[in-house]
């Protein structure tokens, strides 16, 4: 199948690439022509794990190629895929570039003299594709719904894991507001052989949001639960996670051996979520049930606690130290997750801010991701001293601290840190192997034990 796709950032690419990789003709837009000079050479302009082998190889093959040309790409498209960003501002989701992209498909639509689908790939809030992206389709080309197609195909990718989440998704949703899309749609998809459910595009936008809003109110719940454990003391999270994951209902028990699904990782508590999507989904969704006379208490709440976690870390150590005045920190880790560069509403930027505050000195480490911290942070990241190599300077500070699970901080071990406080705030490691350092976590306090 011929497709096109708008928009290369994340959702993009990797869709533009994967589809491309089952066997589709695909072409990406984007208007930045550095951008599509380097996808043609097979080179990404952003990190994914195995993204650069795959384009590499579908650019060989000749079905992926990029364009800064739309109408170039939707020349030789049955299906036109809008895969543009969609921002937030003050917590409102921002549809300029959704609203432009489809004046522009709608502009090509005019002249083409025959049918195709445009589907919305972007997260975007109910209602936006049969209402905002219909509206401008219908202005630009003079044309009604059924002279093109209309759909809502929602992504459900993990930032690091995003290749294996196209290629081995767990169900694809085919939104749909005519027939033909709904076909052209499960042509598109014939390779993949999971589960797929055909609903609205109203229905498709809501499952997308619905399914992170679900995950983001088990990350607060927990992180909740955590806060007061820490404040009572003797109690250990990582106990009681076990403890509830052992449920049947979280983990059932099949042909005699328990299966623990992946949901149960979300119940492990932390300084809070953090990415491009949590957030602003959970948000956007607050603020569209805000517009309908619907304030949604659960996720004004889940919000509040995320905000406040962070918090915690620079708090516990304070707890623990006495106090943070001149005390040498070293952070490690400032992407908000392992494997990616993406420090977008990274907790470590709240906990830096925080333990600056407490007149702690800040050294900081990230495998990849210190460069888009630093001009994030922009003039306040002279306060902090960012390095790239972070073990030999463990001796050298007062207090360690994990906020990001990368697999080389668990080398800290073999690291001298006697006595000295190692917070792991995500707990990448068990309390018992860490030896003479004082483990501190969230969730986990052993000091303040109430007799
Ligand atoms: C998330 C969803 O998991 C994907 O299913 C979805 O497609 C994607 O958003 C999206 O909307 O595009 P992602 O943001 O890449 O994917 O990251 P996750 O691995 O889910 O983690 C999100 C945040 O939650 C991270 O900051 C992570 O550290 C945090 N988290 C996760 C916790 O604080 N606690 C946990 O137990 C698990």
């Amino acid at each position: 199948m011929r497709v096109a796709v708008v928009g290369t950032g994340y959702v993009g690419l990797v869709s533009g690439v994967c589809l491309a990789a089952k066997g589709h003709e695909v072409t990406c837009v984007d208007i930045n022509p550095v951008i599509v000079e380097s996808l043609n050479r097979g080179i990404p302009h952003i990190h994914e794990k195995g993204l650069a082998e795959l384009l590499t190889r579908t650019v060989e093959t000749g079905l992926f190629r990029a364009t800064s040309r739309l109408n170039e790409a939707l020349d030789r498209a049955d299906l036109v895929l809008i895969a543009v960003g969609t921002p937030s501002t003050n917590g409102v989701i921002d549809l300029r570039y959704i609203r432009s992209a489809a004046q522009d498909i709608g502009a090509w639509l005019k002249d083409a003299g025959r049918f195709v689908s445009v589907v919305v790939k972007s997260t975007v809030v109910p209602g936006t594709t049969d209402s905002v992206v219909l509206a401008e389709l219908e202005a630009s080309s003079g044309l009604k719904l059924g002279a093109f197609g209309l759909g809502m195909n929602p992504e459900f990718l993990r930032e690091g894991e995003a290749i294996i989440d196209f290629m081995e998704p767990d169900r694809i949703v085919f939104g749909h507001e005519d027939h033909r899309t709904l076909a052209a749609l499960e042509e598109l998809y014939a390779p993949w052989s999971c589960d797929k459910i055909a609903v609205s595009t109203r229905t498709a936008e809501m499952i997308k949001y619905a399914n992170n809003a679900i995950l983001a109110v088990q990350i607060s719940a927990m992180n909740e639960i955590a806060n007061v454990s820490t404040r009572l003391g003797g109690i250990d999270m990582r106990d009681v996670v076990n403890g509830v994951a052992l449920d049947k209902r979280w983990s059932p028990i099949v042909g005699g051996h328990r299966v623990v699904p992946g949901i149960v990782s979300y119940l492990v508590p932390g300084c809070g979520f953090g990415g491009s999507c949590f957030p602003k989904d959970v948000q956007a969704i607050r603020s569209l049930g805000e517009s309908v006379g619907l304030p949604m208490a659960m996720l004004n709440a889940v919000l509040s606690v995320n905000d406040d976690q962070p918090l915690q870390v620079g708090a516990i150590l304070a707890d623990a130290m006495g106090n943070l005045d001149g005390v040498k920190v070293l952070i490690l880790g400032l992407a908000f997750k392992p494997e990616t560069d993406d420090v977008r509403e990274s907790a470590s930027f709240p906990i830096i801010a925080d333990l600056l505050d407490r007149g702690a000195v800040v050294t900081a480490h990230d495998p990849i991701a210190t460069p888009n911290f630093k001009a994030a942070m922009g003039s306040e990241a002279a306060q902090v001293r960012f390095v790239d190599n972070w073990k030999p300077l463990v001796a050298d500070h007062d207090a360690i601290i994990i906020v990001t699970r990368w697999d080389d901080y668990r080398d800290i071990v073999a690291e001298a840190i006697d006595g000295k406080p190692l917070f792991d705030v995500r707990r990448l490691l068990a309390p018992e192997e860490v030896g003479s350092a004082t483990y501190l976590t969230i969730g986990r306090n052993f000091v303040r034990k109430t007799a």
